[in-house]
């Protein structure tokens, strides 16, 4: 927005004060800060609706999964009690309460969530955003890390 025709505009007021230059120059100014008001109010609501993806710390990369070598299968029990409310059975994101999220709940299918690194996604669901919430007081240590090697056997094609 211009600021120096809304100076002028003041300027003049002053200079003519006139009733009529007054009312028009607080009008034009009134209307310019509404425009701009609206504009924020979309560019937040966009915003709200469709984050920026979500990207763990780096430090997260350097955090070592002690259970490497578990089988994935003992993840199931916690993923298919809690996990798979939004998350889908299979992790696809289509979880009976995904319908009314966003950001939709992650599918864990995807090379995105694939291509992160096992302390990322550690990271990601003991922190939380939104809608995850965060499980960091929830699950011990090692039911994440098995919640990590739960997503990496649904990523497996
Ligand atoms: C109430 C719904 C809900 C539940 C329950 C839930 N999640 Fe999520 N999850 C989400 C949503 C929504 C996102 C996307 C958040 C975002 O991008 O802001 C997400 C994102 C994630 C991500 C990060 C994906 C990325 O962006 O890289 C991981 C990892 C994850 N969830 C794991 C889990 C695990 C494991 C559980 C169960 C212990 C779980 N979630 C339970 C809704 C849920």
């Amino acid at each position: 927005m211009e600021s120096n025709s809304d100076l002028h505009c003041i300027m003049t007021a002053i200079i003519k004060n006139t009733t009529h230059q007054k009312y028009f120059c607080s009008k034009l100014i009134l209307v310019k800060f509404l425009m701009m008001l609206l504009f924020v109010t979309f560019v937040f609501k966009a915003n709200a609706q469709n984050p920026a993806p979500w990207k763990a710390p780096t430090f997260a990369d350097t955090l070592q999964n002690p259970l490497v070598n578990d089988n994935p299968q003992n993840g199931k029990k916690v993923f298919m009690s809690i996990c798979f409310v939004c998350h889908g059975e299979k992790g696809k994101g289509d979880g009976i309460a995904s319908a009314q999220l966003k950001p939709k709940p992650a599918n864990f299918t995807s090379d995105f969530i694939q291509n992160q690194s096992d302390g990322a996604l550690f990271w990601k669901l003991s922190t939380g955003r939104g809608a995850m919430v965060s499980f960091q007081k929830t699950l011990t240590p090692i039911q994440r890390w098995q919640m990590v090697n739960y997503i990496r056997f649904l990523g497996k094609k």
